[in-house]
């Protein structure tokens, strides 16, 4: 390489010449460290007054030199240089007033206080108007260690760092700011000052008010004098953060003052509620909390771990993987609620969405299938908000409002969405084109093209009727008397959508009933759809009005534990707000007359849905054979109702579930492998599976073919064997249920996961 192209090399990569650290703390000492590691800058000069820091400083090997004041070095500053304070939130002010008396104009300032609004309001004060040299910044990392030791090179790696420059900021200073951080591996959200600092006062500062608060409490506790020798390790976690520098937590509580006090009254009245609700023996109440709670905090380490993940994207279903590795044997005891219905989610987005008003839903499914719908109606234009813990609000556009997507919209897992949105889609006035993961890209879409284009609709897929489909919007779809020549909720439903927009009457014939969720929840949103016998029926062309929607907890979802709990001795499970629509209860059914001992409770009806709390006890179980008439309504079930039937006496036959080959997997094939793999009596036929139960399981490896039920089927199944289960490819659980692992653990169900 000639002189000159090393040359370029090097100029390419320097961002700025000199770099000025005021204050060679935590963040201070972190920042240079890691800016001197990525070799992006020419010198970096640190500013202390203190004389012994001073000395401390230059020992540090990622300072060049040290200077006592900013106006020692001002001199030397010009355009390409950059000035980062460092210092305690109610210093900022003060250094600000000093940079102002002595550095040019052109010289880039940035911060790492973590308020910024009264910062903003001091510089506004100092220079007369917010300078263009000013870009406030606020890295979102830290430790509970600070002082000039505490630096390290990698602090900002992979975390969030936000800026809130102001209309006076100059973009050439925002964009060196942004570079810079972004050469140390940190990522850049660009905000809104009083957002910030209401957003930090919910997630930091309240969390350091209440730690050191706490910690404050016991410690002067006057009955308790030597209670810390009792604290273990529950305490230690949610204190961690009650060691931090007080002088900084005192100064950034005084900075954001209004925004704190906000935080703090709303969590003071939600914990007065949880108080009255302990006092009160309300333990619904207490459980519904404490699970939302738990849900909401396992998608925030989801997330985490998302972001954290060097690729851009969340990492795709088929390159994260997660095995479950299960010990044998347990008990399964206690009082769950599972997450909310699937099926019943993502049609609460697209009805929401298609509505005319503002739909809230609350126990939605935060599922990465429902998720995928929710992002996919954001793709076309819907303003959605949430998810927060369950409660989505979802501003409806109307049957015609919705904006052509401009990306393939992607349905990840989901038959039901595909085949669902293509319906609706059939209707719009563009065209779009759905995507799915790989097990979806193999599943049959004929079913749907089919009646779809006997509509009019032309709709593209791929050799075999496989996605992507491209569904073109150019017509619009006629009216259609259609014989489904399966029992197909999915392409009931597509059809009926399309017949929204059609002129006229569509109409639908069943062979067999089959989930009537979107008949019911049209009629909750005021579209007249009647059935009559297996026929149901709506005229094109009415309105939706938003209506709110409480979604039930998943049966499919609950069907795990319920056959965890009756195949293991000593067993006592209660399942709380479990949807019992009569069109879903197959597994109840079926488990019943295998001699399951399940009882309901509280029986209600939320939004339009029955629901229950479910107990099941553990009584011994026998083969049968599985009426036909059940099958429809336990079409998602028979993965681990097949478990059941490995651990019934005698044999059970299952007949006319030929459906259940083109699911996720080919769920009589995938469940008779893994069954057999680990000891049982397995014979798969064309339409259903012959299990002679009893035979003890062993242990042994599953293959899930990505397919979510499979994977927590075996989980229930190492319940009853002898030796470990190792469940390769789990990832896909986060399709329908979210938690699942945890759950489990928490009932009784020995399970690892390993990612
Ligand atoms: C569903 C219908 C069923 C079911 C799927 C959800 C729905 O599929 O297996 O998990 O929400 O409409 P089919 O309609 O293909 O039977």
């Amino acid at each position: 390489m000639s002189i000159k192209e090393n040359l370029i090399i090097i100029m390419d990569t320097v961002i700025v010449n000199k770099l000025v650290v005021i204050g060679v703390g935590l963040i201070g000492g972190s920042f240079a460290a890691s800016v001197k590691r990525a070799q992006v800058c020419e010198e970096i000069i640190g500013i202390e007054a203190n004389e012994s820091l001073q000395s401390a400083a230059q020992q540090l090997d990622y300072i060049d030199r040290v200077a006592a004041s900013i106006s020692d070095i001002s001199h030397e500053l010009c355009a390409d240089d950059l000035v980062f304070i460092a210092v305690p939130t109610l210093s900022v002010p003060s250094v600000l007033k000093q940079c102002a008396n002595c550095l040019p104009a052109e010289v880039t300032i940035t911060d790492g206080a973590s308020v910024k609004g009264s910062i903003l309001t001091a510089a506004e004060k100092i220079y007369g108007e917010i300078p263009q040299q000013l870009v406030l910044g606020h890295p979102i990392a830290g430790s509970e260690q600070s002082g000039i030791n505490a630096g390290r090179n990698n602090l900002f790696e992979n975390h969030r760092v936000v800026l809130t420059p102001s209309e006076h900021t100059a973009e050439l200073h925002l964009s060196k700011v942004t570079r810079l951080w972004e050469a140390i591996g940190a990522k850049i959200s660009i905000m809104d000052v009083v957002a910030h600092d209401q957003v930090l006062a919910a997630t930091s500062h309240l969390p350091h008010a209440l730690a050191f608060s706490l910690v404050d409490t016991l410690a002067h506790d006057p009955d308790h004098e030597d209670i810390f020798t009792y604290a273990a390790g529950g305490f230690r976690d949610f204190t961690r953060i009650a060691s931090s520098n007080p002088t900084m937590w005192h100064d950034i509580m005084c900075a954001n003052k209004d925004a704190v006090v906000r935080s703090l009254d709303l969590f003071s009245e939600n914990l007065k509620f949880l108080r009255n609700a302990i006092q009160a023996n309300d333990g619904d109440t207490i459980l519904d909390l404490f699970t939302r709670a738990k849900y909401a905090r396992d998608d925030f380490l989801k997330l985490q771990t998302a972001s954290q993940n060097t690729k851009e994207q969340i990492p795709s279903m088929s390159s994260n993987l997660i095995n479950y590795v299960l010990s044998p044997g347990g008990t399964v005891n206690g009082t769950i609620r599972v997450p909310g219905d699937k099926s019943i989610s993502h049609r609460s987005i697209m009805l929401g969405s298609l509505a005319e008003g503002i739909t809230e839903v609350t126990g939605f499914l935060e599922g990465e299938d429902a998720l995928a719908t929710l992002q996919a109606f954001r793709d076309m234009g819907v303003n959605i908000e949430g998810p927060v813990d369950g409660k989505v609000t979802i501003h409806g556009v109307g049957l015609n409002g919705l904006q052509k997507p401009e990306k393939p919209l992607d349905m990840g897992n989901s038959g039901t969405a595909m085949r669902l949105m293509s319906g609706l889609l059939a209707g719009q006035n563009f065209d779009a084109t759905l995507v799915g993961d790989v097990s979806l890209s193999k599943r049959p879409m004929g079913r749907i093209a089919k009646p779809l284009a006997e509509m009019g609709v032309t709709i593209e897929t791929e050799e075999g009727g496989r996605p992507p489909l491209k569904i073109l919007g150019s017509t619009q779809p006629q009216a259609l008397d259609y014989e489904m020549p399966m029992a197909s909720a999915q392409v009931k439903s597509c059809v009926l959508l399309a017949g929204l927009y059609a002129e006229g009457t569509t109409s639908v014939v069943e062979p067999a009933p089959t989930r009537d969720h979107t008949e019911r929840m049209l009629r909750g949103f005021g579209y007249d759809v009647k059935t009559e016998g297996s026929k149901v029926t709506l005229q094109g062309g009415g309105k939706l009005t938003a209506t709110n929607i409480d979604v039930p907890s998943d049966i499919s979802s609950s069907a795990f534990f319920m056959v965890a709990a009756a195949i293991t001795p000593n067993s006592d499970l209660t399942i709380k707000h479990v949807g019992m629509n009569p069109t879903r209860v197959g597994i109840i059914n079926i488990l019943r007359e295998m001699g399951a001992n399940i009882q309901l409770g509280n029986e209600a009806e939320v939004g339009g849905e029955p629901v229950a709390d479910v107990r099941i006890q553990y009584s011994p179980l026998k083969g049968i054979h599985i009426p036909e008439d059940q099958v429809p309504l336990a079409i998602d079930e028979f993965p681990v109702l097949f478990v059941a039937a490995a651990a019934a006496e005698g044999t059970t036959v299952l007949t006319g579930a030929e459906e259940l080959r083109v699911k996720e997997s080919d769920r009589i094939q995938v469940m008779a492998d893994g069954l057999n793999a680990i000891g049982a009596d397995a014979t798969p036929t064309p339409d259903g599976m012959v299990i002679n139960g009893g035979t003890p399981l062993k242990g042994g490896d599953i293959q899930t073919h990505h397919d979510h039920r499979i994977a927590m089927s075996f989980a229930v199944a190492s319940l009853i064997a002898t030796e470990e289960i190792r469940i390769h490819d789990c990832a896909t659980v986060a399709t329908s249920f979210p938690g699942f692992a945890d759950l489990a653990k928490l009932v009784g169900i020995s399970l690892e996961v390993q990612s």
